[in-house]
């Protein structure tokens, strides 16, 4: 299995080392070449530099790691390279203003997975997952021990299921299914309450995760 990821910073980064550290094959792309080539070149042989469509074209799976914005634009120009893989969105509708400070890009109660899940060709297989911590904490929690840490995601689609469960093991955390679709919103920021922002910073561990996606169906 290859998974591409798009976009070499924070998130799309710390992954394509977790990854390859895992056992995984990658194939990297950013907005400027240069930036993946020089990642796949530190990565070693599980990882290489492509442009954003042949990365697309050879992989099972494809996780955007790029801004919301961006992913609507190349899921427009990309879409028909997109049937039959594995779409990983781990966006947050997030953007800042004039003066710098964070702001919900969309209305309330609309969460960036819907827009994006409903945007995708019909034989894609969508999958929010990989955004529900800060970049730190992902860089810093993989391997966890004596317990692992919990990465949550959420998706209609069993194949998709499948696919991020062995990607999330791969990457040293545990996977938890927090609902599908509909609940992307839950693990989004702002307002998810089972993002780690929503969350006061924690991360848990599977007992924990489970009895959080419980607390709030139960509510
Ligand atoms: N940062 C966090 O703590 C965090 C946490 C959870 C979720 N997220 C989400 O994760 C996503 C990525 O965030 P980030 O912090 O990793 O962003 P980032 O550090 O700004 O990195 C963005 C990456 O996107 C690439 N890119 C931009 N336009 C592109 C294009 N047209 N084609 C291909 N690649 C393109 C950039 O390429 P270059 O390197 O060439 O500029 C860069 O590698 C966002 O949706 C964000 O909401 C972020």
């Amino acid at each position: 299995m290859t998974t591409a990821i798009i976009g070499t910073g924070n998130i799309g980064g710390t992954l394509a080392r977790h990854l390859v550290r895992g056992g995984e094959s990658v194939v990297l792309a950013a907005k400027d070449e240069a930036n993946a080539a020089a990642l796949a070149q530190e990565l070693g042989e599980l990882a290489r530099a492509a442009s954003v469509e042949e990365a697309i074209a050879e992989a099972d799976a494809v996780v955007f790691a790029v801004w919301l914005d961006t992913i609507k634009e190349l899921i427009a120009t990309d879409a028909r390279l997109l049937e039959n893989k594995v779409v990983v969105d781990p966006s947050n509708p997030l953007g800042f203003d004039e003066g710098g400070q964070m702001i919900r890009t969309l209305p309330e109660g609309q969460s960036a997975g819907s827009l994006i899940a409903a945007l995708l060709p019909a034989g894609a297989h969508y999958v929010k997952a990989f955004g529900t911590l800060g970049a730190d904490a992902l860089a810093s929690a993989a391997n966890r021990e004596p317990q692992s840490a919990v990465l949550f995601y959420a998706t209609d689609d069993d194949t998709a299921a499948t696919t991020i469960e062995r990607l999330i093991h791969a990457a040293g955390f545990e996977p938890l299914k927090a609902g599908g679709v509909a609940d992307a919103g839950r693990i989004e920021m702002p307002g998810g309450d089972l993002h780690q922002a929503g969350l006061n910073g924690a991360l848990l561990d599977l007992d924990e995760a489970r009895a959080a996606v419980a607390a709030q169906r139960s509510e």
